[in-house]
C-alpha cells in the first residue's frame, strides 16, 4: 500500500537520509545549513516548495519536491519538479511512479498548467519512467552559477 503525503516534521530523520542519498546519486553534498533551510521550507506553508513523500508498507521511501511559478504562456502556474529520489532498495516497485502521478493529481485538481522537470540525458533509469507521461521536448538547459 503505498500513500503519498505532505512531508511533516516527523518525516525529518527519513527525509534527511533520502536526501543523503540523492545527494549520494549526484556524487555531490549540499551545505548542511542549505539542507535544513530547505527542510524548514518544506513544513512552511508560506514557502513556494511543495514537499511530498511515498510511505510504502509504513516506510518512507521517496520523497518529491516541486514549486510552482507565474508563467508568461499561461493563466494558472506552472509546476517545476526539481528534486525526485526513491530508496535504492525500494526502487522498480512504482514509488518513482507515484509521486510522479501524485503531482499531475495535484496539478489537475488545483488548477495548474504544466508540470515539467528535467534530468541528465544519461540517466536511463529515471528517463524510462519519464516516458511513460510523454516524450522529452528538444530544449537544453543554460546554467549560469552566480
Ligand atoms: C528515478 C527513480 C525516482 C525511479 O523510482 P522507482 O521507484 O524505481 O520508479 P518505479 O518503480 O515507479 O519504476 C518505473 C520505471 O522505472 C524504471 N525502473 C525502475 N527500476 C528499474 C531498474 N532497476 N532498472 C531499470 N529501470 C528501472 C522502469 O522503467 C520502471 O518501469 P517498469 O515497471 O515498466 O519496469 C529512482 O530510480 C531514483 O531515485 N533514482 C535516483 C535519483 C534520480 O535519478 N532521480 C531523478 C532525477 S531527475
Amino acid at each position: 500500500m503505498t500513500i503519498i503525503r505532505d512531508i511533516c516534521e516527523t518525516d525529518a530523520e527519513d527525509w534527511r537520509r533520502l536526501w543523503a542519498g540523492y545527494n549520494d546519486f549526484y556524487e555531490t553534498t549540499v551545505p548542511a545549513d542549505v539542507t535544513e533551510h530547505t527542510f524548514r521550507r518544506l513544513l512552511d506553508p508560506a514557502s513556494a516548495l511543495m514537499g511530498r513523500i511515498a510511505e510504502a508498507d509504513d516506510r518512507n521511501g521517496g520523497f518529491s519536491i516541486s514549486m510552482l511559478h507565474e508563467s508568461t504562456w499561461t493563466k494558472t502556474p506552472i509546476c517545476y519538479l526539481e528534486d525526485l529520489f526513491v530508496d535504492p532498495a525500494l526502487r522498480g516497485g512504482g514509488l518513482g511512479l507515484a509521486l510522479i502521478q501524485d503531482l499531475i493529481d495535484l496539478g489537475r485538481a488545483r488548477g495548474w498548467s504544466r508540470i515539467y522537470w528535467h534530468t541528465r540525458t544519461d540517466n536511463a533509469r529515471a528517463r524510462r519512467l519519464y516516458d511513460k507521461f510523454m516524450p522529452a521536448d528538444d530544449f537544453v538547459r543554460y546554467r549560469l552559477t552566480l
